[in-house]
C-alpha cells in the first residue's frame, strides 16, 4: 500500500513505525507539515519519495493509494473532504470530529464520494483487546452487563491540545473516545446506546477545558459503559479496561503495570514507554509498544480491507457514534441529568429491552444463588414464583 502521511508529529511517527516496520510491504510515499524542516526531515526518517508543505498535493500525488490523517482535530475535516475531491482512500486517528455536527458531515461526505473509510481507534487492536473480545464474542462471559474502560495520564504533549477550539474539548473528548470505543465493543456495536451521565471539572490545569472526567452511558438493552479519564494523573498512561458479564469477568491491563519490571539508577536511554514519567528507580517499560498500542493489526485491518473490498472493523461511521456519545456526556456535565445520545444516523438494532435476568430453578422457584459453605454443606437460595418469598434451601 502507498500512503500519504498528513501530519509529521506524534502519531504520525507511531503510525510510520508501525506502517514501516519489520517487513512490511506498505510504505509512506508522501507525507505533508506544516512546516519545511519537519516535512523535510520525517521523509529522511521514513523514506518518503514526496514531501510536502501543501496538503492538496500530497493527497493527489498519482502513486498515493490511502491517505492517513495525523493532524490536530480541528483539521481533520478538511482533509477529508480534500480526499473526497480527489476519490482517495482515507484513515484518520480519532477522535473522528470535534463534534458529531463535524463527524456526521465527513461521514455523508465519504460515503457520497464512494470512497473507503477507516477509523483509527488503535485500542480496540490491542493483542489484549483482540483476545478479549473474542471470548466476549464466544460467550464466555454471558450477556454483558457493565463495561468500564480508563484512560489516564499526565496530559498530552503539543499546544494545540489544551486549546479547547483547535481540540473541540479536554481529556473527555481525547481520552474518552478510546474508552467509549472499547466499552461499545465489549457491549455490542449493534446496540444502540441511549444515555449519558457524566461528571467533568478542571481541577489543576489552567484550561477553559475539562482536565478530568467519569461518565456512564447506558445502552437499549440495560447493559452500562463507563468511563474514566484524566489529563493529570501522575505516574504515566493507566490504560485499563474491565468488563463483567452474567458467567464471567475480564480484567485488562494494556499499559502501565504489564508484568515488566526494570529498576535502573538512571544511566542509559531515556526513553522508557509513552508518557512515562521518569527514567530512574522502579520502571514499567513496554515490550513492543508499537504492536501493544494496537497499530500493527488495526494498519493491518485498513490495508487488508481496501484489498479486499470489504468494510474496516472500525469506519468513519463509528467515529460518529463515539462523537455522538461524548456530545452527550458534555451536554449533562452541564445539566447534571441523563442526556438522551442524539443520533440521526443509526445502522443497529432498534427497540432492544432488557433481557430478564432469571435463572429457573424448577417450575415453581427461580434461583438466586448457589454456594458450597465452609462447613461443607451446600445452600440454595431461591425464590418463589407465586409468592416472591425469599427461601434458603440446604443440602447436606
Ligand atoms: N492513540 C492515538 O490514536 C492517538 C495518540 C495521539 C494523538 N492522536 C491524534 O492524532 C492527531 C494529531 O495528534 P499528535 O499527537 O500527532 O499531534 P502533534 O502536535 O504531535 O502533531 C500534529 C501534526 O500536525 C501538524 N499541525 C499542527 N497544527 C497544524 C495546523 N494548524 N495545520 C496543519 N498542520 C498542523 C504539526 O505540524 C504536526 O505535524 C490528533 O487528532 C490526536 O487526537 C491519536
Amino acid at each position: 500500500m502507498n500512503i500519504a502521511m498528513l501530519g509529521s508529529g506524534f502519531i504520525g511517527r507511531f503510525y510510520a513505525e508501525s506502517i514501516q516496520g519489520q517487513r512490511s510491504k506498505d510504505s509512506i510515499v508522501s507525507v505533508y507539515s506544516r512546516r519545511e524542516e519537519s516535512a523535510k526531515k520525517f521523509a529522511d526518517d521514513y523514506q518518503c519519495s514526496q514531501w510536502t508543505t501543501n496538503m492538496e498535493e500530497a493527497i493527489a500525488n498519482p502513486d498515493v493509494e490511502m491517505v492517513c490523517i495525523a493532524l490536530p482535530n480541528n483539521k481533520h475535516e478538511e482533509a477529508v473532504l480534500l480526499c473526497c475531491k480527489h476519490k482517495k482512500a482515507v484513515i484518520t486517528t480519532k477522535p473522528l470530529g470535534r463534534n458529531a455536527e463535524e463527524a456526521k458531515r465527513m461521514l455523508i461526505a465519504v460515503e457520497e464520494a464512494g470512497i473507503f473509510n477507516g477509523y483509527l481507534e488503535d485500542l480496540v487492536y490491542t493483542p489484549k483487546f483482540i483476545k478479549a473480545i473474542e471470548s466476549v464474542k464466544s460467550g464466555a462471559l454471558g450477556r454483558i452487563l457493565w463495561a468500564k474502560s480508563r484512560e489516564t495520564h499526565p496530559g498530552p504533549h503539543s499546544d494545540w491540545f489544551w486549546d479547547i477550539e483547535q481540540a473541540g474539548g479536554g481529556c473527555i473528548l481525547d481520552l474518552g473516545c478510546h474508552c467509549v470505543e472499547i466499552t461499545r465493543s465489549y457491549i455490542g456495536k449493534d446496540i444502540k446506546p441511549v444515555e449519558v451521565m457524566c461528571w467533568a471539572d478542571t481541577q489543576v490545569k489552567p484550561i477553559d477545558a475539562e482536565d478530568h472526567g467519569i461518565a456512564l452511558i447506558k445502552y437499549e438493552n440495560g447493559s452500562i459503559a463507563q468511563f474514566e479519564v484524566s489529563w493529570t494523573f501522575r505516574g504515566g498512561l493507566d490504560l485499563r479496561d474491565e468488563v463483567m458479564g452474567t458467567e464471567g469477568t475480564i480484567w485488562i491491563n494494556s499499559f502501565l503495570r504489564t508484568g515488566f519490571e526494570m529498576f535502573t539508577t538512571g544511566k542509559g536511554a531515556d526513553y522508557v514507554a509513552e508518557k512515562a514519567e521518569s527514567n530512574s528507580g522502579w520502571l514499567f517499560p513496554v515490550g513492543d509498544e508499537v504492536n501493544e498500542l494496537g497499530y500493527n493489526h488495526m494498519f493491518m485491518d485498513m490495508f487488508s480491507s481496501l484489498e479486499k473490498g470489504v468494510d474496516p472493523r472500525e469506519t468513519f461511521y463509528d467515529g460518529y457514534v463515539v462523537n455522538a456519545i461524548l456530545d452527550a456526556a458534555y451536554k449533562s456535565a452541564k445539566t447534571k441529568l441523563w442526556e438522551p445520545v442524539k443520533l440521526d444516523i443509526w445502522r443497529g438494532q432498534e427497540g432492544l429491552s432488557k433481557p430478564s435476568n432469571y435463572a429457573e430453578y424448577d417450575a415453581d422457584y427461580y434461583l438466586v444463588k448457589e454456594e458450597m459453605t465452609h462447613y461443607g454443606t451446600k445452600k440454595l437460595i431461591l425464590k418463589n414464583k407465586a409468592t416472591g418469598k425469599i427461601e434458603e434451601r440446604i443440602i447436606d
